[in-house]
């Protein structure tokens, strides 16, 4: 028979193991928009360009069915850098990453709602957090995301390697992809909002890489 001290011993035990179980996932979540929120705060951070492996790798697609390609941006702080990207292969052949018919579109997964990881679904992206559904292209046709998902800037290394080079966030017209310097999770973007005050209210996480991309399909 379980004495009082033994249950309430075991009870305080599972208690604490649920708690730091709870944390421990809560800081998985949260370390990366951690890393993205303190990102915003500072003056300009450059996107370090990181290999996510032999660009033959991704080029077997079938149908929609983007591949992960985890990326560690800074080897001295993976905890903070650390991501996962999704690369679509188009079935073309361009590897000018703005041509309308470039090879890849390179998504990341940090879902535009407060940064959870977006799973790709096969018809689109969905991110199980607070249900936000996007489309092929990553735009947002569900749930409490502000805008579609950021995009890659990526090239084919004469190491045969497909880098991911910068990173922009986006919005999608009719097909066509405008570019902005990436913004925080949450944040909506110039012309989303009819006072457009979103830079004022909401100021881009700087990226200090580039001049922004012209609209592309
Ligand atoms: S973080 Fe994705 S829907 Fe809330």
């Amino acid at each position: 028979m379980t004495s009082p001290t033994n249950g309430s011993t075991r009870r305080r035990f599972l208690s604490v193991v649920t708690v730091g179980a709870g944390a421990a996932i809560g800081g998985a979540v949260a370390v990366p928009a951690a890393g993205y929120t303190l990102a915003s705060a500072t003056e300009a951070t450059s996107f370090r360009p990181v290999s996510l492996g032999p660009a033959a790798r991704f080029t077997s697609e079938s149908g929609f069915d983007p591949a992960p390609a985890p990326y560690v941006e800074d080897p001295a702080q993976p905890l903070v850098s650390s991501g996962l990207a999704y690369v679509h292969h188009t079935g073309r052949a361009n590897r000018d990453w703005l041509a309308p018919d470039a090879m890849f579109v390179v998504f990341s997964n940090r879902c535009t709602h407060v940064g959870c990881p977006a799973q790709a679904t096969g018809i689109g992206f969905g991110c199980p957090c607070h249900g936000s559904q996007f489309d092929q292209q990553g735009a947002r046709i569900a749930g409490p995301a502000v805008r579609p998902l950021d995009r890659f800037q990526w090239e084919i290394r004469r190491d045969g390697n497909l880098w991911i080079t910068n990173r922009w966030s986006v919005l999608i017209d009719g097909g066509k992809v405008r570019y902005f310097p990436v913004k925080a999770p949450g944040q909506p973007l110039e012309g989303q909002l009819p006072w457009a005050t979103a830079d004022i209210l909401y100021p881009a996480v700087t990226y200090s890489s580039g001049p922004v991309p012209g609209a592309a399909s």
